[in-house]
């Protein structure tokens, strides 16, 4: 049966783009919808190339936040979609509480940590001002809070040797590309529960 998955970006889409070349790769059966919420983003081009249907949710005003025309739109783009899963990729607003009500378990997201470590903005950035010499990747499902929904997986990198944040970031990102794609196959084609914060597979 034909899946179909909502990716959510704002800019580079390089974890889209990655999913996306992946699945065709492996020929799977999943049908992709792009929404930006920022018509100039890199990603929506990198998506159209690839064929994928994109969309822009237009009543948004700069920021973080997602007025209420924007989530409107944003209800009603994923409700004509019908999607089973929705994928979080570089996405720089709040999901509404509505809209996470609504999809509860449906909407995940990648963070460029290892939670619970470094949440929030730039977090490559806050592992390498810290000095730590192990950091990752984190996928988890996403809850009312920021970057604390309960935890998919989780990828370990190396980054003692790295000089800057931008290295930092490269390092996790190779692991981000690989990560991602393994939860959503595994979320859309096995079986998994939720216990409280456990997520497991079977
Ligand atoms: C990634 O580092 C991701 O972990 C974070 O935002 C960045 C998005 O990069 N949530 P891209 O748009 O997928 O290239």
């Amino acid at each position: 049966m034909e899946k179909k998955v909502a990716i959510l970006i704002s800019g580079r889409g390089s974890n889209m783009e990655s999913l996306i070349n992946l699945s065709f790769k492996e020929n799977l059966k999943i049908e992709f919808l792009v929404v930006s919420d920022n018509p100039e983003a890199e990603g929506l081009k990198k998506a159209e190339k690839l064929n994928v249907k994109t969309i822009v949710i237009k009543n948004l005003k700069k920021g973080w936040k997602m007025e209420r025309e924007g989530e409107e739109e944003l209800l009603k783009i994923l409700k004509d979609f019908s999607p089973d899963l929705i994928l979080l990729a570089g996405f720089m607003r709040i999901i509404p509480p509505n809209v996470i009500e609504k999809y509860y378990l449906k909407i995940v997201n990648i963070h460029p940590s290892l939670l619970p470590s470094f949440k929030g903005k730039d977090a490559q950035k806050q592992a390498f001002d810290y000095g730590v010499k192990v950091s990752g990747c984190t996928v988890h499902f996403i809850d009312m809070g920021v970057d604390t929904g309960p935890i998919i997986d989780q990828r370990c990198v190396d980054i003692s040797k790295a000089k800057s944040v931008e290295e930092v970031s490269n390092l996790i990102l190779e692991k981000e590309h690989q990560l991602y794609f393994e939860v959503m196959k595994k979320l859309l084609f096995s079986k998994w529960k939720v216990e409280n914060r456990n997520v497991y597979f079977y």
